[in-house]
């Protein structure tokens, strides 16, 4: 046996309990990881909260992991026990012990903490940019460019040779810059001060935020959804924008990408706060706040 969160009604962050599990096993293709840490996203509470419906229960929160590979499926080349990777957990990553498919070997030097922030951060943001086609001498308008999401990929469309604007509040105007983005808060009078910023215009927009700023968006592209894209506004549709969902086979070079860069000294990932996995509903509550910079960890 070994622990893992575990919920058996969705609701409010208390259904969350630590509960002795069995271990789960691999199957083809899959390693399971002795879970070293585990981030919390927005996602790992809607689904707690019962808003998508759906969830399969009991159920154990959370997709990002980091760990030592503890065992090996059949059909997995070139890994063995004891080495570190991180990637997505199929069935729960608040847990001891969990299972993944789509991985990379983690530098040695990557805190664990780091590497368990960036497996969904870093393959939204390259899908994004991408479906965005964000390269050299674009403008690019990140909303909420301090969050997870934003910040990852803020440097990765820096690294690209875009000049990005990025929305945050006040407080994170000082790391927005040390991201080599341009910092402007949310809110009435966005365009004007968008607009003051980037008097050429806007080349293409990525909204993490999910806060109303479509219409906004489409006003700074000069009336067209075109290279406008959200992760996070389930209005999308309503204003003919792109929503650009996750899921499915995981690419993982978004994950290649920040490793390397990581490695090279050039990738800055904060994290926000560290919570041990018994505590995953205060660590769910903190998320919920939906302000802040950077990730939300648990360690078993
Ligand atoms: N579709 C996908 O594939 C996908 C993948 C990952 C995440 N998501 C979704 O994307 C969203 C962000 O995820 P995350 O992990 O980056 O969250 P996060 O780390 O909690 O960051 C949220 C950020 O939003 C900013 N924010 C809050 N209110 C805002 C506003 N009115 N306007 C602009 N920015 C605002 C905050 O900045 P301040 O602290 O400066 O206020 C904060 O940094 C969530 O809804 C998540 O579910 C979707």
């Amino acid at each position: 046996m070994s622990k893992a969160i575990v919920y058996t009604d969705t609701g409010p962050p208390d259904v969350l309990r630590l509960a002795d599990v069995d271990e789960p096993q691999v199957a083809q293709g899959q390693v399971r990881l002795a879970v070293r840490a585990a981030a919390v996203n927005p996602i790992d509470w809607k689904i707690r909260s019962g808003a998508f419906g759906g969830v399969s229960l009991p159920a154990t929160p959370g997709t990002d992991v980091a760990g030592v590979v503890d065992q090996v499926g059949d059909g997995v080349a070139d890994l063995a026990a004891g080495d570190e990777v991180f990637g997505f957990a199929l069935g729960g990553s608040y847990a001891e012990y969990a299972v993944v498919e789509d991985f990379v070997v983690k530098p040695p030097d990557m805190p664990w903490e780091v590497a368990a922030s960036l497996p969904i951060a870093a393959e939204t943001s390259q899908r994004v940019l991408d479906l965005l086609d964000v390269g050299d001498g674009d403008t690019l308008l990140i909303h909420g460019a301090a969050g997870s999401v934003g910040g990852i990929a803020t440097q990765l469309a820096v690294a690209r040779g875009a000049a990005v604007i990025g929305t945050a509040s006040q407080r994170n105007h000082d790391y927005l810059q040390t991201l080599g983005a341009t910092p402007t808060v949310y809110g009435d009078g966005l365009v004007d001060r968008v607009r003051a910023l980037a008097p050429d215009g806007i080349d293409a927009v990525l909204d993490t935020a999910g806060k109303g700023d479509l219409p906004a968006s489409i006003e700074l592209r000069g009336g067209t959804t075109d290279r406008i894209a959200t992760i996070a506004d389930p209005r999308a549709d309503d204003h003919g924008v792109t929503f650009s969902g996750g899921g499915g086979k995981r690419s993982l070079a978004g994950l290649r990408e920040v490793a390397a860069r990581y490695e090279q000294g050039t990738l800055v990932v904060p994290i926000r706060a560290t919570y041990a996995l018994a505590d995953a509903a205060a660590a769910q509550r903190d998320s919920e706040q939906g302000h802040g910079r950077g990730k939300i960890v648990l360690v078993p």
